[in-house]
Formats: structure tokens, C-alpha cells, sequence
């Protein structure tokens, strides 16, 4: 998913911004090559078994980070929208954080609604409606 959130974070560079991609992985196998992103980006890896950079979770990390953080783009599973929008009363502020919601697209024009979605406040569409919610919207339509 990391490779999705690249090209938001090339365009935040563009204007100027510093930017801070956060990511976790199991291993240092599945952790996405620092190479294939911009050099301005501040990468900080965490992977589960401590194979390469920081041991943890990423909620154990990403506190430290949205302290000083202007906004959140998340590029995760829906369970960890929720862990996030729990943990961090900052994920709960509003225009704060968004989410990236990725699934395969079947017409990608709204009409065969196989890309259906739950949000707090309905049924939206991926294709047509996103790919990119607020994360309020992904996280509290789920019931924990
Ligand atoms: S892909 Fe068909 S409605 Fe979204």
C-alpha cells in the first residue's frame, strides 16, 4: 500500500512540505526500498520482529509524530484505521486525518457498486466517492 501514498507525498514535496512516511512491516523482507522514495521523505521503519529499524508496533511509534504533524495520510487496513482512530485523540480531530481505501475496481464509474464501502455517515462508492476518506468516516463505522 506504501506505493499508493507515494506519489501524495512527491506532490507534498513539490509544495514544499516536510514529510514523514511512518510505515510498518513484518520483516525486514516486506519493507518497502527506502530507494524507490523521494530523498526529501524522512522514511521510519518498523518491523514486528526488529529485523530492520525500530521493533514495535505502529501505534507504539506514531505518537511521537503526530504531535508536531500538520496532517495524517493513512494507507492501511480498516482494523488498523480503527486501532489508530482509538489510540490517538489527534486521528479523531477533524480534516486531520484521511484514509486511503484501495480495492480492485470493476467499472470504476459507480454503476456496478462492487467497490461498496461502509462509512459513518453511509454507503459510499470507492471509485466515485473516494479512494481517500476521512479517517472519522472509515474508523467510526465500525462498531469495537
Ligand atoms: S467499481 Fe463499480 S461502482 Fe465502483
Amino acid at each position: 500500500m506504501i506505493s499508493s501514498i507515494t506519489l501524495l507525498a512527491q506532490s507534498a514535496i513539490e509544495q514544499e512540505l516536510a514529510v514523514t512516511l511512518v510505515a510498518h512491516f513484518a520483516s525486514a523482507a516486506e519493507v518497502y526500498p527506502p530507494a524507490l522514495l523521494p530523498p526529501e521523505v524522512e522514511y521510519h521503519i518498523i518491523t514486528a520482529d526488529g529485523s530492520l529499524g525500530e521493533q514495535g508496533a505502529l501505534r507504539e511509534v506514531l505518537g511521537d509524530y503526530l504531535a508536531w504533524a500538520d496532517a495524517a495520510c493513512c494507507s492501511v487496513s480498516r482494523e488498523t484505521a480503527v486501532v489508530l482512530y482509538s489510540t490517538f485523540e489527534r486521528m479523531r480531530g477533524r480534516n486531520f486525518a484521511q484514509a486511503l481505501v484501495l480495492r480492485p475496481l470493476v467499472c470504476a464509474s459507480g454503476v456496478c457498486l462492487s467497490c461498496s464501502f461502509e462509512t459513518h455517515s453511509g454507503v459510499k462508492v470507492i471509485c466515485r466517492d473516494g479512494p481517500v476518506f476521512d479517517l472519522r468516516e472509515v474508523a467510526r463505522s465500525v462498531t469495537i
